[in-house]
C-alpha cells in the first residue's frame, strides 16, 4: 500500500530517493517523507565522542498535502547538509491514523538517532506501544508503525551488538505483516531492511545498494536485483548486501532477471499513464499469448510448473481476486466451463478467506492478481493451499509474493502499470484465463484440436482488435461529452457481458467518482429498473454474442422508463446502432473471447469522463494500486 525507497552510497542519494518516492507514488500519495545521514557541512558543530570525525546527524522531513508532497518535501531536503551518507524515503497510503504530517513517515525513536520507513500492519501495536509508554517511551503518532523505532531504541539500550540485531529483536516482539527499512546515526552507511507478507526488492551496484517496494522505482539504477522472502533481513551497504533470516541464519541471496527498462516505466509523451496503458493494451494481449502455442497447435505453458498429468486430473476449478482482477476471472469463466467441461467457481478473496469453502487435492485454486500482493488474494490462496488445493497464479509481477508460493504461474507479460485502475493488466488476465481454459479443454480431452486450433487463431487476432477498439478514444470522448452531466449510470450486459459491464462501473466510480452499477441485464426487473428515471445512462453490452435479442429487450425496457441508452456494438451492426442514443463501435471477436474487446470502451469512457471532470485519472482519490491491507 505504501511505497518504501532507500539507499546507500553513491553521490545521488537524495535524487535517488526523491525519484523513486515520485515512481511509487501510486503505492500511496496522502502524505510522503525521509529522513537521511548527512555529514554536517557546519564545521563549528563538533561532537566530542566524533573527534577528528565529521559528525554525522539524521535529518528528516514530512509532508502530507496529498499530491503536493513530494514537491514540498523537494523544498524541504534543499535545507539537508551535504554529503547525504544514506537514506529512507516513504510515500503513505494511511491505514492507522489519519493522512497527516505526524503520521507520515519516517518515525524517529525518542532520541532522534534512529528512523523507520514501514508498509503493512502491525497487528498488536496497541499492547506494545501501552508496554513502551510504561518504559518511559514517547510516541507521537497515531501509526501502529511507531512502535518498532521504539522497540529498536529499547533493543540497543539493552545491548545489542549494532542495528541490524537490534532490528530483529524488535521484530521478534511484532505481529502482522511488514516491510520496512531503517536508519541510524550511528551506522550510517547501514539500511536494514526486513520484510513479512510486503514486499521489498534489493538493487545492488558495485558503490551502492537500493531498497524499494517494486523494481520499476529501481529501473535505471542497476540491472542486479535481488528479492526478498518473507521473514528475510538484509544488511544493506554501499556495494554489499548481507541477507539472513529474522532468526539470524545465513541465505544466499539469488539474482532476479528483470527484462522491463526504465522507459516502459514512463509516460512515453502521453498525458497520463493510464492512456499511455490503455494503448498498450494490444501489446499486452500479444505479449501474454506470446511462445505458448507450440506448432503443432498445443498449448506450451511451460512456466506452469504443474505437468499436464496434474491439470487433468482437476475436477473443479476456483477462482479467487479482487477488483478487476475478480472481473477477468468472471469473464473466463464461461470459456472455462464451456471449453473444459470443469465447475468452475469464483469468489472474491475476501469473502473466501473466510467461508470455509469446499477445496481439496481436486481443486484448481487460481488467484488472479496484478500486483501479485493483494492480502486478501494471498492469505485466500494460502488457505486453498492448507486445505490440499493445486494452487495458480495469474500475475503481472515476476517474483511476486503470490508467485513464490504457487505451485503454478502464469505470468501476463503487460509490463509495468503505473496507472491505480487497471487496464491493460486486466486484458492481460483475461486472456491469461483464457490460454488456460483452452490449455485444461486440451488436457483433458474436451475440444478437438481443430477446436482448438480456431480458437487459437481467434486468440491471435485479439492484439488486432484491441488496438481498433484502443483508437477510437475520440469516438468515446464524443459520446461521454454528451453524457457528461448525468449522475447515474447504469452498466447492463448478458452472459460473458455481464462481467464487462460490472468493469465498466468499476473503472467509472474509480475514475470519475460517479454512482454507477453494473447488473446482469436479465436481473433488471427484480430491483434495478426502479433506478431508471429519465437522465438515467444505460450503457449496455450489445455485440452479438448469442443473447443479444433478450440484451435488445432489456433495453428497450430502459429505453421506455426515459432512460439515454449507450450502447457498445459491432462494427457495422445498424440494426443496434438504430435502438441507441449513442454507439460504442468495437470489432466483433468470438463470443467467449469478447469481453477483451468490448471492455475497451468502457475504460475509455470512464478515462474521458474522468478528464472532462478535471480529476487525476492515475491516481484516484482513496484507492491504490497495491492493496496490502485486508
Ligand atoms: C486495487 C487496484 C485495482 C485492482 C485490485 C486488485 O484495488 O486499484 O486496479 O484490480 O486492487 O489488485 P490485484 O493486484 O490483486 O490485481
Amino acid at each position: 500500500m505504501c511505497g518504501i525507497i532507500a539507499v546507500t552510497g553513491g553521490d545521488e542519494v537524495l535524487d535517488v530517493i526523491l525519484d523513486g518516492l515520485a515512481r511509487l507514488e501510486y503505492r500511496g500519495y496522502d502524505s510522503a517523507g525521509l529522513a537521511l545521514t548527512t555529514v554536517r557541512d557546519d564545521a563549528t558543530v563538533v561532537d566530542s565522542d566524533l573527534e577528528g570525525v565529521a559528525p554525522v546527524t539524521l535529518w528528516r522531513a514530512r509532508a502530507a498535502d496529498g499530491t503536493r508532497s513530494l514537491d514540498h518535501l523537494a523544498k524541504q531536503a534543499e535545507g539537508a547538509s551535504r554529503p547525504v551518507r544514506a537514506g529512507i524515503g516513504h510515500t503513505r497510503w494511511a491505514t492507522h491514523g489519519r493522512p497527516s504530517e505526524g503520521n507520515a513517515h519516517p518515525h524517529l525513536d525518542c532520541t532522534g538517532r534512529i528512523a523507520v520507513v514501514h508498509n503493512g500492519i502491525i497487528e498488536n501495536h496497541a499492547e506494545l506501544a501501552a508496554e513502551l509508554t510504561g518504559a518511559g517511551h514517547r510516541l507521537r503518532s497515531e501509526t501502529d508503525t511507531e512502535v518498532v523505532v521504539h522497540l529498536v531504541e529499547a533493543a540497543l539500550a539493552a545491548g545489542a551488538p549494532g542495528l541490524a540485531a537490534a532490528v530483529r529483536a524488535a521484530l521478534a516482539r511484532v505481529r502482522g505483516a511488514f516491510a520496512l527499512a531503517v536508519l541510524a546515526v550511528d551506522e550510517p552507511d547501514l539500511v536494514v531492511a526486513a520484510r513479512r507478507v510486503s514486499p521489498l526488492v534489493v538493487g545492488m551496484t558495485s558503490s551502492s545498494a537500493f531498497l524499494a517496494s517494486d523494481i520499476p522505482a529501481l529501473l535505471g539504477r542497476t540491472d542486479r536485483f535481488y528479492v526478498l522472502d518473507d521473514d528475510q533481513l538484509a544488511e544493506l551497504r554501499p556495494g554489499s548486501l548481507v541477507v539472513t533470516t529474522l532468526d539470524g541464519d545465513p541465505v544466499e541471496p539469488v539474482a532476479t532477471t528483470v527484462e522491463w527498462d526504465l522507459d516502459a516505466a514512463r509516460k512515453d509523451g502521453f498525458d497520463d499513464f493510464m492512456s499511455k496503458e490503455i494503448h498498450e493494451q494490444p501489446t499486452a494481449v500479444a505479449n501474454t499469448l506470446l511462445d505458448r502455442v507450440h506448432a503443432d497447435g498445443h498449448l506450451v505453458l511451460d512456466e506452469l510448473r504443474v505437468g499436464h498429468d496434474v491439470l487433468a486430473g482437476i475436477d473443479k476449478v476456483f477462482v479467487v481476486a479482487c477488483g478487476s482482477s475478480y472481473h477477468a476471472g468472471l469473464m473466463a469463466k464461461y470459456a472455462m466451463e464451456h471449453w473444459a467441461r470443469l465447475p468452475v467457481e469464483i469468489d472474491i478473496a475476501s469473502e473466501f478467506r473466510y467461508r470455509d469453502p469446499v477445496v481439496d487435492e481436486g481443486t484448481l485454486v487460481v488467484g488472479v492478481s496484478q500486483s501479485g500482493e493483494t492480502v486478501d488474494t494471498l492469505q485466500a490462496l494460502r488457505e486453498a493451499k492448507r486445505k490440499g488445493a493445486r494452487v495458480l497464479v495469474v500475475c503481472n509481477v515476476v517474483d511476486a509474493s503470490m508467485t513464490r508460493e504457487a505451485d503454478a504461474v502464469l505470468y501476463t507479460r503487460a509490463g509495468p502499470e503505473i496507472g491505480v485502475a487497471a487496464t491493460k493488466t486486466h486484458l492481460a488476465q483475461i486472456t491469461a484465463l483464457l490460454l488456460l481454459a483452452l490449455t485444461l479443454a486440451q488436457v483433458r480431452g474436451t475440444l478437438e484440436d481443430a477446436d482448438v486450433r480456431l480458437l487459437l487463431g481467434d486468440l491471435h487476432a485479439l492484439p488486432d482488435k484491441v488496438g481498433l477498439a484502443v483508437d477510437r478514444g475520440d469516438d468515446v470522448l464524443a459520446v461521454a461529452e454528451q453524457v457528461r452531466d448525468a449522475s447515474a449510470f447504469l452498466f447492463l450486459g448478458r452472459h460473458v457481458g455481464y462481467p464487462v459491464a460490472l468493469e465498466g462501473a468499476l473503472k467509472l466510480k474509480e475514475l470519475s467518482y460517479l454512482r454507477a452499477e453494473g447488473f446482469p441485464a436479465g436481473e433488471l426487473k427484480h430491483g434495478p429498473i426502479a433506478l431508471v428515471e429519465p437522465g438515467t445512462v444505460v450503457l449496455g453490452v450489445a455485440t452479438r454474442t448469442g443473447l443479444w435479442e433478450k440484451m435488445m429487450a432489456n433495453v428497450a425496457e430502459v429505453r421506455s422508463r426515459g432512460a439515454t441508452i449507450v450502447l457498445v456494438a459491432n462494427d457495422g451492426d445498424e440494426e443496434t446502432a438504430g435502438l441507441a442514443d449513442a454507439v460504442l463501435w468495437v470489432p466483433a471477436t468470438h463470443p467467449l473471447l469478447s469481453p477483451v474487446v468490448d471492455v475497451v470502451p468502457f475504460q475509455l469512457f470512464a478515462y474521458a469522463l474522468a478528464r472532462l471532470h478535471g480529476y487525476d485519472v492515475d491516481r484516484p482519490r482513496n484507492l491504490a494500486k497495491v492493496v496490502t491491507v485486508e
